[in-house]
């Protein structure tokens, strides 16, 4: 006689499984709840802004040939869960009737703030005497590079940069 027995009996094998699902199911309703949720809290720190805005930074007539003019205005940046307000100063440059150009006031070395010397026609950087024409093209010192330029546009006689928020 042959007296086999049976390593689970179908009743257990039916709890079993009722228990991993229901395991299983609870697992898989945590994730849908959770993952969103850690994902709302810890994205934003991730997060390089890449949001562009036209600002209005004056009437194009205001500007005198050949007179580079500053303009500030406030910004919101956004840094991961911090959103501040900042001053910017950027220079409007009209060559000529047509040709205007705009720059900004940060010296390209470390960042310092250029001033306009219409005595010297130059932007001079008081950290380092970093020194751009008026076009914001080097002239001497440590700048690696120009002043920035900014995308613009005319609109109804005033320009607009395009700055990142
Ligand atoms: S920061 Fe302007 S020259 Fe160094």
């Amino acid at each position: 006689m042959h007296n086999v027995k049976r390593a689970h009996s179908p009743e257990v094998s039916r709890r079993g499984f009722l228990t991993g699902f229901i395991l299983w199911v609870s697992a898989a309703i945590g994730a849908i709840i959770t993952v969103p949720a850690l994902g709302f809290f810890v994205s934003p720190a991730n997060k390089i802004s890449t949001a562009e805005k036209w600002i209005d930074v004056g009437k194009l007539a205001d500007v005198k040939i050949k007179s580079p003019t500053a303009v500030t205005f406030n910004i919101k940046i956004k840094d991961g869960w911090v959103t501040s307000e900042t001053a910017q100063t950027v220079f409007i440059v009209r060559e000529d009737e047509k040709k205007y150009i705009v720059l900004s006031n940060q010296c390209t070395h470390l960042s310092c703030k250029v001033a306009w010397h219409p005595d010297k026609n130059e932007y001079i950087c008081p950290c380092h005497n970093g020194i751009y024409d008026m076009e914001g093209g080097n002239i001497s010192g440590p700048p690696p590079r120009p002043l920035d330029r900014y995308k613009t546009k005319l609109d109804n006689g005033h320009v607009f940069i395009l700055v990142k928020e």
